[in-house]
């Protein structure tokens, strides 16, 4: 697998006109993001070498290089999912080529269903901290080079980033929530009685990704900061139906302030 990384890194060095240290995961609420990156150059992934293929609807997969105000930055526009069927290596995959290409920083976003009776659908949460309860870990196997066996955990995400980013909220007027991203495999949402044992467990929001990108990179020492979009609410005493596409209307509707935060975030790292 390391080879494998290095193999695709290289073929990508090879092609890369520009030294970005910070990377981008246009996860749901972040798409719009992409059309702001200028001085472009894009691979798609199905021709870079070893790289998985997305599937998922709405999501074009391609790296896309270039620069966000004056930075210069990598964005992933499509990313893989646990539930899709790919391996917890290939899910990760593009986090290791981004350590590999000399990323420091990452960026993502995600959908998520709050379960914080202090939240509602169209809020921004910014992550804190994780559970993790993916049923396969994406440290499993051989350890990589880039971290120890038993990488520490205390500070998932970026304390200096998440205060950054309140400053920015708060100059900007725009409300912030912030909390426990629970990750788990999915695809279906969760029934009344799960939603009520993840709230007590001590997450605010949950959703199906982030978490094994974000435990890579920082396997790998890439600073990551991630917000969420809470896109429906669950665990209270009246259960709701919740769908693809409300998911999707919810993000659609709070993308103009996520993009917001995440551009000045970007410019300022
Ligand atoms: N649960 C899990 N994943 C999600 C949810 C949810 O309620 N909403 C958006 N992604």
């Amino acid at each position: 697998m390391y080879e494998k990384i290095q193999e695709t890194a290289s073929w990508i060095k090879e092609r890369m006109i520009t030294n970005p240290t910070t990377a981008i995961i246009l996860g749901t609420g972040l798409g719009q993001l992409a059309s702001e990156i200028t001085d472009k150059y894009e691979f798609p992934y199905s021709e870079i070498p070893n790289f998985p293929i997305s599937t998922v609807e709405g999501h074009s997969g391609k790296l896309i290089f270039g620069k966000l105000g004056n930075k210069d930055i990598m964005a992933m526009q499509g990313r893989f999912h646990f539930y899709e069927g790919y391996s917890m290596k290939e899910v990760t995959f593009p986090v290791r080529v981004m350590y590999e290409l000399g990323i420091k920083t990452l960026f993502v976003s995600n959908a998520a269903g709050g379960m914080n009776p202090q939240f509602n659908i169209g809020d921004l949460m910014i992550i804190t901290d994780h559970i993790n309860l993916f049923p396969e870990h994406p440290l499993r196997g051989k350890n990589f080079p880039t971290g120890p066996r038993f990488p520490d955990m205390h500070e998932p995400y970026d304390l200096q980033l998440v205060a950054e980013a309140d400053k920015v909220a708060a100059e900007k007027g725009i409300k912030v929530q912030h909390g426990v991203y629970i990750g788990v495999q999915g695809p279906t949402f969760e029934t009344p009685a799960e939603y009520r044992m993840f709230a007590k467990m001590g997450g605010d929001a949950i959703g199906m990704s982030t978490v094994p990108e974000v435990i890579v990179a920082h396997h790998c020492g890439i600073k990551t900061f991630g917000v969420s979009v809470i896109t429906d609410l669950g665990g209270f005493d009246d259960p709701v139906e919740v769908s693809h596409e409300e998911v999707q209307e919810a993000a659609n509707k709070a993308q103009p302030l996520m993009t917001e935060i995440m551009r000045e975030m970007i410019n300022r790292a």
